[in-house]
This record gives C-alpha cells, structure tokens and sequence, in this order.
C-alpha cells in the first residue's frame, strides 16, 4: 500500500508515521496511543530524571507491545564560563527589576545531561524496538550497547554531510530534520543556522546520499505532507506540531491556546531559551534579546537564570519569557485525541498517493 514500504518493515509497524519525541510535552500517553494506532509513538527522556523514565517506560510496556522509540539528546556536556553567565544575568536584569524577581533567587539545575550509561541501563531493560537521537550519536561502547539490544538507531541530521556521517557509524535510518521543524534543530556539524536547509530541498539530498531509509522531518503535519514527502523518497514522517494539539500533548492552557492561532510567519528560530538554536513561536523575549543572541550560555544552560523570570510571568498568565516550540506549520493542525490522528493522517496520505498514481 505504501509505495515505500522500508521504514514499516525495518520497524515492524503498520503506518510509516513517527510521532516525534518532544521533550517536556508528550509523555507515556501518547506514545501509547499513537503506537497502538500503528504508528511509532515516541518518548522524549531528554528531561526526564532516569527514574520517571523507567516509571514512563514501565507504563508503556504495561500498555502495549507495539514498536516504540526511546530518544535521547546526545550534547556534548558544556564547559563552565563564568564571564559568559556573568553577561547572560546582565542581560537579564532589567527583566528581574521589571518583574520584581529576588535577583538571590537559587536557579534550577538545567544542565540536561547527554544519554550516558544509566539512561542506557535502561534501553538494555525495556529494550525499545527504536532508540532514537538528536544532536549526534553517543559513543562507540553505548553505542554498540543498543545495538545488542536489536534497537533499530535512528538520528537526525540537517544537512547531507550529517546524513552520511550518521550512516557511517551504522544508523539504521535518518531523520532528514528540515528548517521548518519546531524545536531544536538537530544540528551537529555546523553552528551556522542561516545556511539550514527546508523540508524540500533536504529530504531528496539525503535520500540520494545515503542507502538507509530517510525519515522526512519539518512542517509536515496533513496527508499531503506526508505524501509530499513519500514523493521525495522518503520512507516515513516524523511529525511534531501537530501532535501538540491533541488532548495527550502535556502542555499548559497557555501554550495551547498559543498554538492555535499561530501563523505561518510567526515562529522563528532562536537561541535565546537553551542555547542551542531551535523553532519557536516568536514572544516577547525572543523579540527583545534575540532571536539569535551571542551573550547566551552554551546548551543547556541558558535556561536556568531565565527560569525565574518564566516562572513569574506564566504565574501572571503571560507566555513572554515561555519556550513556546513549534514547527512552521502549526495552523495546518487539528484537535484530534493522538490515535485518531494518527489513522486520519495515515488514510489522508494513502489517498493522495493513490490519486496521484491514478493521475500519473
Ligand atoms: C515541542 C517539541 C519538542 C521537541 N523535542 C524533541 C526531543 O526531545 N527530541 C528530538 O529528537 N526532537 C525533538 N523535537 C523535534 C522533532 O523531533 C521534529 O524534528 C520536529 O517536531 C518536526 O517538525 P514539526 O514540528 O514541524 O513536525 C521537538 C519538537 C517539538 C515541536
């Protein structure tokens, strides 16, 4: 029925739709729902301590015994710069003054550690069909470690030579994350975001590049996407936005309602959250301190000194300090429970594909 079948069989799934890990937002509910629909639903455990992974993991193996990804980031750890969070909290100080925060106030903890041997104790126990990674691979000796498993490894790459690199040291699959992807790019050989590349022009490059199967990332959130992407040679879809809509998607009022009426042109890629650049839908500290700045501390400690200011202003009912992540399509998405949609994307595609080759 697909007429790219390679990403289905390698995984043993029904319908070639990833729905994308994304950390802090979707969780065991709907890695569940969308798995059990016959796609391959993801748990993000970036943000996770590894004991609420296990607890989420435990929870997913208890519901189904479908095909599931475990993702990781995979960052190099930073190195401390006092000058540089010395220039951040300057930075940030109009803004303490502003919203009447104690400047003493303790600052969370937002190093987000790489996938390291413990989180990898846990693939090795509850053996994901699908481990997943972002910004890069781990080393050869974890490496090697999942692949006992019989883990399918997958990454993302955001340009051809991040695509061969991948495949070099033995990914299974290569998610080709275009420009338009909400969230942190993947990115690990380049620091350059103005020469990132879209969804279009990426997917065919990598396709031709490299002989495992290609993973279509970025703005692709309906049947024509994803029919879109199967013409450039994809062999599945990884979606994120538009999974954000469903009642599964763990995100406040606020960010939800957000979403809805975000536009075509109103999300931007910035630094300003984490560090790292990543897709979000433009506020006001995006506006004012970036949406790319210099001063920023390296991934992932930007975050902590802008915890507090978050804090207070969502406690005020204000998204303006919020990482508000979102691809470029946010408007194409509907409110589905995650199941559901994941079937009415799947059908949607198949439609397209077929009218197409009826056309053809
Ligand atoms: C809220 C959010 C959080 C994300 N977190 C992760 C993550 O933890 N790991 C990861 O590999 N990708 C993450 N991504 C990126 C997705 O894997 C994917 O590349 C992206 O969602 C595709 O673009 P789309 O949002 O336009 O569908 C995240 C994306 C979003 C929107």
């Amino acid at each position: 029925m697909w007429p790219n079948d390679r990403f289905i069989k390698l995984c043993g799934i029904e319908s070639p739709i990833i729905q994308a890990p994304m950390a802090g937002s979707a969780f065991s509910d709907m890695v569940v729902a969308v798995s059990q629909a016959g796609g391959l639903g993801s748990l993000a455990c970036a943000l996770l301590s590894v004991e609420n992974a296990r607890k989420e993991l435990e929870t997913i193996r208890r519901k189904t015994a479908r095909p599931i990804n475990a993702n990781f980031f995979c960052h190099q750890p930073p190195q401390e710069d006092h000058v540089r969070e010395i220039n951040w909290r300057q930075c940030l100080d109009a803004y303490y003054i502003q919203l009447q925060v104690d400047s003493n106030t303790s600052l969370p903890n937002s190093a987000r550690a790489p996938f390291g041997e413990k989180m990898c104790d846990l693939v090795t126990e509850f053996h994901p069909e699908v481990v997943s990674f972002h910004f890069g691979l781990p080393g050869k000796d974890l490496l090697l470690r999942i692949r006992k498993t019989g883990a399918k490894i997958l990454s993302s790459a955001t340009s051809v030579s991040e695509a061969r690199w991948l495949e070099d040291q033995g990914c299974d699959a290569i998610i080709a994350q275009g420009f338009e992807a909400g969230g942190h790019r993947g990115m690990f050989h380049t620091e350059d975001v103005s020469t990132q590349v879209g969804t279009m022009a990426l997917v065919p490059q990598v396709v031709d590049a490299v002989k495992v199967p290609v993973i279509a990332a970025g703005g692709i959130a309906d049947g024509r996407g994803i029919s879109a992407a199967f013409a450039l040679g994809a062999a599945a879809v990884q979606i994120g936005t538009a999974y954000l809509h469903c009642p599964e998607a763990q995100i406040s009022p606020l960010y939800r309602q957000t979403l809805k009426g975000t536009r075509d042109n109103e999300t931007a890629i910035t630094n300003v959250f984490t560090g790292r650049p990543a897709r979000a839908i433009v506020n006001r500290f995006m506006r004012e301190v970036g949406p790319i700045s210099d001063v920023v501390p390296k991934f992932p400690l930007a975050a902590a000194t802008l915890a507090p200011l978050r804090a207070k202003s969502e406690m005020a009912g204000s998204a303006d300090f919020t990482p508000l992540w979102s691809g470029q399509s946010a408007r194409l998405s509907r409110e589905l429970p995650a199941a559901e949609l994941t079937k009415q994307l799947a059908a949607e595609a198949l439609n397209n594909l077929t009218l197409l080759q009826t056309k053809a």
